[in-house]
């Protein structure tokens, strides 16, 4: 919880750009969330060196969230701050040389903003992200993806900053990149809930034929629209795939498991793999659903299924 003087602090640094007891709902793309104790959107990185020492210095855990596309908070909420990068978007810039094209990118633009750039001037490499939702960031952190590729696939280098403040860039080399995540070195993070920050990021495309390239949009677009309930709030797929050849989605629906419920919280009747909110969903609910999910997949198929939905705050008590 943060003490009197910590809001005062955070009311002087920050003005309207911070908000207490901020509830996770209107922040997430399941419409799910207890209140965060502080809600931070810093807008330069000076700002956010300032906020980060502070955290520091009084002990504060912070949590970064992104479009809060892949995110579920549970119904306690959030201790301490939660810091969203969305005003510190910078301008994309992009070099084009020879066969190569570098785009450069603040973490807090969304995703979408890089494919239409990609589509208008004919780059390729993007397309496999066309329809993932949320922020650079957060994609670049989970590795975001699909059958047709995944961040991992064109970064070049991402720049972040420490818990104390100082910037450093990561060639793609350096980067432990795994299915559905990326690893920053932990050297670089305080703990669990104050870890480094990725601030902005370098992608690699190729300049190619535009007509081809907006028609293969179209079509995997088209194909994505058709498979997924996009309509309703969910987190996109919630469970990882298991291994290549055995999507969550298929074991999900062999397991017998399509439309089963807690609440409003519902394994998706069109696509397996989504838990949707059907209007007042709890967490408690998606994770209640959540478990029922993994003992079917575990008893029929022996498998276990991991999350790729991040879950994140405290289970809210009956106090
Ligand atoms: N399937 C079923 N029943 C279902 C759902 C799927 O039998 O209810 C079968 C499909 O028929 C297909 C297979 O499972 O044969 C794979 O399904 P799909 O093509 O929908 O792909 P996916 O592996 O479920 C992945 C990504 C999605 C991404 C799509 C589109 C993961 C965990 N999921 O889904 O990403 O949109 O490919 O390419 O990698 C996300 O990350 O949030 C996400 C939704």
């Amino acid at each position: 919880m943060l003490e009197e003087a910590d809001k005062r602090w955070l009311r002087k640094e920050l003005g309207e750009r911070v908000c207490f007891d901020e509830s996770m709902r209107q922040h997430t793309y399941f419409r799910i969330g207890g209140p965060a104790d502080a809600w931070v959107e810093p807008q330069s990185a000076s700002e956010l060196k300032v906020i980060l020492e502070w955290t520091r210095k009084q002990d504060i855990p912070y949590l970064i969230i992104g479009g809060g596309s892949n995110l579920l908070v549970r119904d306690g909420g959030i201790r301490g701050l939660v810091i969203h990068l969305g005003r510190m978007a910078a301008d994309v810039k992009w070099v084009q040389q020879g066969n190569a094209v570098t785009v450069s990118a603040g973490a807090g633009i969304p995703t979408k903003h890089i494919c239409t750039l990609a589509l208008k001037h004919g780059w390729q490499g993007m397309n496999f992200a066309l329809g993932i939702p949320g922020t650079l960031g957060g994609a670049i952190l989970m590795n975001a993806g699909t059958v047709h590729g995944c961040m991992a696939d064109v970064i070049e280098k991402v720049t972040v900053m420490t818990p104390s403040g100082e910037k450093l860039e990561l060639q793609r080399q350096s980067l432990n990149y795994r299915y559905r995540r990326l690893q920053l070195p932990e050297a670089l993070s305080r703990s669990e809930t104050a870890s480094a920050i990725l601030m902005a990021a370098q992608i690699s495309l190729k300049p190619g034929n535009r007509d081809q390239i907006r028609d293969q949009a179209r079509q995997w677009m088209r194909g994505r629209a058709k498979k997924q309930p996009s309509w309703q709030p969910s987190a996109g797929c919630f469970f990882k795939n298991p291994s290549e050849g055995q999507p969550a989605g298929r074991l999900i629906d062999e397991a017998g498991m399509k439309s089963v419920a807690v609440g409003d919280a519902q394994v998706s009747p069109q696509h397996a793999n989504f838990i949707i909110n059907r209007g007042r969903a709890s967490a408690a609910d998606v994770l209640a659903v959540a478990a029922r999910v993994r003992g079917a997949v575990k008893d029929r198929f022996n498998i276990d299924l991991e999350a790729e939905v991040r879950i994140v705050g405290e289970e809210k008590t009956s106090a």
